[in-house]
């Protein structure tokens, strides 16, 4: 069992022109277990990119660490980084950020062949996987050729490819409707399931909010426990 702990996260940005310094994060405390899924909730400016990018090693915290399995993943060589990106953690951006020169069959299997798989089964999975979110008949077309809710859905299956222990997905029914939002929450829930993953959710959608295990609301750079009234 894996875990992935945000340990006294400080987070600040330095505005050039008016040399001011905005706090963002204030001292976040936060312990994510494999196998079981969060939410993170919280106004729009709150922060909630700005951790996720934290938790998944993509950008320096002011102070603090980011522990998995308790090793500190800002002091990982370059391979070790590496490794874990590629096969411990997905990432699901706000802004999905699929390779606009690959297509959706080649954005999703490249994960697999970084890591080493044969093509053939690369492709097999990505065809099973587009299947179910309906998005198959799309397996040949550019990210530009998509509508945002599609690239987001193509965003989502290439950051589970690789089975990884913990998928941060920044928002990722943000351009869906209800009934797409509700079959990428389903499939993020049963990766969970099937291999155990650990999913984090940053959302303002209560509809997913409320089939997480745990919903965190981060206000004022505090993260805090939130009470769900029913
Ligand atoms: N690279 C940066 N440089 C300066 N300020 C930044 C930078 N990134 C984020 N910020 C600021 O940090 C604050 C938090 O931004 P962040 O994107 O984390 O919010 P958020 O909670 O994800 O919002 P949303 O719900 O709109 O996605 C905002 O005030 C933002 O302007
Ligand atoms: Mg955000």
């Amino acid at each position: 069992m894996s875990y992935l702990v945000g340990k006294d996260l400080f987070k600040n940005f330095y505005i050039d022109f008016s040399q001011k310094e905005l706090s963002v994060l204030k001292g976040i405390n936060v312990s994510f277990e494999q196998g079981k899924t969060y939410a993170i909730i919280g106004v729009s400016g709150s922060g909630k990119s700005t951790l996720m990018h934290l938790l998944g090693g993509l950008d320096y915290p002011t102070s603090g660490s980011v522990l998995f399995d308790n090793q500190d993943i800002f002091k990982f060589t370059i391979l070790e980084k590496e490794k874990f990106l590629n096969t411990k953690l997905g990432f699901v951006f706000q802004f999905h950020h699929l390779i606009k020169e690959l297509n959706v069959l080649e954005n999703i299997i490249l994960m697999g062949l970084i890591k080493g798989d044969q093509r053939i089964k690369c492709i097999n999975r990505a065809k099973d996987l587009l299947k179910k979110v309906g998005m198959f008949e799309k397996i040949n077309s550019y990210p530009t050729e998509l509508s945002g809710g599609q690239q987001q859905r193509v965003a989502i299956l290439r950051a589970i490819f690789n089975k990884p222990s913990f998928l941060l997905a920044d928002e990722p029914t943000g351009d869906l409707d209800a009934q797409n939002a509700q079959g990428i929450v389903d499939l993020l829930i049963n990766c969970q399931k099937e291999w155990g993953m650990g999913l984090i959710i940053c959302t303002h959608d209560k509809a997913v909010y409320k089939k997480m295990n745990h919903v965190y609301r981060l206000n004022e750079g505090i993260l805090k426990l939130e009470n769900l009234v029913q």
